[in-house]
């Protein structure tokens, strides 16, 4: 079966440039069927319409309210019928009524190793930490932020000449291999979201697995 995916964006896009090209590849038995901004000048929406994606732009700012926000929103994805709602850098905080109307739907990508550094500027936190490893994680979405049971992690060392572009950098790639690894896991069903957590088989996974860094 492939699944059918709606992307949400507000920024660069290289995360959903990675899921289509794993779609495309067929590593990923997926195909996204909607990408959703809700930033119109999103570089994300440019590289969708150059690859032939439908796009669609909801902006955020002509909304008085969050809530109104999430119900154009969620009408938007109701039209698709994704399977999953796929977060790629989509930078608004969703209000907990969309969060559990999508539940177990709801895929978002964050650039730490959670539950280390949830909320923004995780690699400057982890450069003043002195940390000596980082990463990122995909985990499903639930009302509390970042928090979300976690489907798949990657590593990468920080290095003692890191700045916070280099960091940046190194994660980002990690998260192109990342993301369409984790969504393959989620579609096939080999992870799925129950009873608030994430289970493999009948296996709760209370650590998600950890891919290792590859480059160096
Ligand atoms: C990524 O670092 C992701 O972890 C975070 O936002 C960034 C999105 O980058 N949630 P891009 O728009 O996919 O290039």
């Amino acid at each position: 079966m492939t699944a059918r995916l709606a992307v949400l964006v507000s920024g660069r896009g290289s995360n959903l440039d990675a899921i289509l090209d794993a779609c495309a590849a067929g590593t990923l038995p997926a195909r996204v069927t909607t990408v959703i901004s809700d930033r119109p000048g999103a570089k994300a929406l440019a590289r969708a319409a150059a690859r032939g994606q439908p796009t669609i732009t909801i902006e955020a700012r002509a909304f008085s309210e969050r809530a109104l926000f999430d119900a154009a929103l969620d009408a938007e994805l109701s039209r698709h019928s994704p399977d999953f709602v796929v977060l790629a850098g989509f930078m608004r905080i969703l209000s907990d009524g969309f969060v559990k109307r999508w539940l177990g739907k709801l895929v978002n990508i964050h650039p730490s190793l959670l539950p280390a550094y949830p909320g923004l500027h995780t690699h400057r936190r982890a450069l003043a930490d002195r940390a000596t490893v980082h990463g990122a994680t995909v985990h499903f979405v639930t009302p509390a932020l970042d928090a979300g049971p976690a489907v798949l992690q990657v590593e990468v060392p920080v290095r003692p000449n890191d700045t916070e572009q280099l960091l940046a950098a190194r994660v980002l790639n990690a998260e192109h291999r990342l993301y369409p690894e984790a969504l393959r896991r989620i579609v096939t069903g080999q992870v799925a979201f129950r009873d608030g957590a994430a289970y493999c088989g009948d296996a709760r996974l209370a650590r998600p697995e950890r891919l290792p860094h590859l480059h160096s």
